[in-house]
């Protein structure tokens, strides 16, 4: 059973209360959507932060000025967290978002907009053992138990937003047509500058090679961990407890093999193969 004093349930989802609320869920479905507000929608877990870094200067022709000096959360805030209501009117368009939401959970405005998402998948494997680690330091998420009963939880979508497997399914729904880019935080470890010119394309902006280059080097796992305002040492340590984990912890792929059983690893994999099966979406990790 999920903890109620620390969760509530939203469509059968678990959502922490420290920043999710009955407003907030209220704020997030009459929330006006522009056409031209950039989304980065990820599974908790996945690289939300990384975006929040990247796709200020992105939109704004390489400015870092708001990467310097506002907290990732105010910077690009979650549309569906206490923050929103009070920067998302302020903020400059075009605006950047991000969302750990389920696709059919978006207001009704977004159906409807023009604004463009980019969708950033990980290997669920990396999640879980990200996620175990962030639920060790955070406070305001249960005690994950070992690591063989996250497991079980995770698997079976008793954790911060469900199923893993039903938030990427639900992004593939074929109505965004155009609107959507599929990325991997794999392929951006690999090479972000890359990446970052294919985000570049799909929002239809340009940045100069030097631009660009600076927004290559701010996003670097070395350089987030030294940014006060990306690496969350801004939280209380009673709130995070960045003695038991980092925040940015260790930002690398394939940290799951330092967990992961061969047994456990051959359940976790059959569970998703088979949630996944019919899909058509194939990701470099499968192959693994
Ligand atoms: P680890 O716990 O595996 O290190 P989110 O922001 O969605 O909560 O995801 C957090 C994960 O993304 C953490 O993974 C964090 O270290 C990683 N991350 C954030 N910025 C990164 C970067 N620049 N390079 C690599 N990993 C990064």
């Amino acid at each position: 059973m999920a903890n109620n004093n620390l969760y509530l349930d939203y469509h059968g989802l678990l959502l922490p209360k420290i920043a999710h609320t009955g407003e907030t869920l209220n704020y997030l479905q009459n929330f006006q959507v522009k056409d031209d507000d950039v989304f980065a929608v990820t599974y908790p877990k996945s690289g939300t932060t990384w975006m929040q870094e990247i796709l200020p200067p992105l939109l704004n022709g390489g400015d870092l000025t708001s990467v310097e000096t506002i907290p990732n959360w105010d910077r690009v805030p979650w549309l569906e967290e206490t923050r929103a209501s009070l920067v998302l009117e302020k903020l400059p368009s075009p605006r950047a978002i991000v969302s750990h939401m389920p696709y059919n959970l978006m207001p009704s405005s977004f159906f409807k907009s023009k604004a463009k998402v980019i969708y950033v998948a990980r290997n669920p494997k990396d999640v879980l053992v990200s996620s175990f680690h962030f639920h060790q330091m955070a406070s305001f998420l249960e005690d994950p138990g070992t690591f063989e009963e996250f497991v079980d939880k995770f698997l079976s979508g008793k954790v911060l937003f469900g199923k893993w497997t039903d938030h990427v399914k639900s992004w593939r729904n074929p109505e965004l047509g155009d609107r959507i880019l599929y990325i991997t935080y794999e392929e951006m470890l690999q090479d972000l500058r890359e990446v970052l010119g294919r985000i570049l394309k799909f929002l239809g902006r340009e940045l100069s090679s030097e631009a660009l280059d600076r927004v290559v080097n701010y996003g670097t796992f070395k350089n987030m961990r030294t940014n006060k305002m990306s690496n969350y040492s801004l939280v209380p340590e009673n709130i995070m407890d960045k003695k038991k984990s980092p925040f940015l912890r260790k930002g690398i792929a394939g940290d799951w093999k330092n967990h992961f059983s061969p047994e456990l690893d051959a359940k976790f994999t059959a569970v998703i193969q088979e949630e996944m099966k019919g899909s058509n979406i194939r990701f470099p990790w499968d192959e693994e």
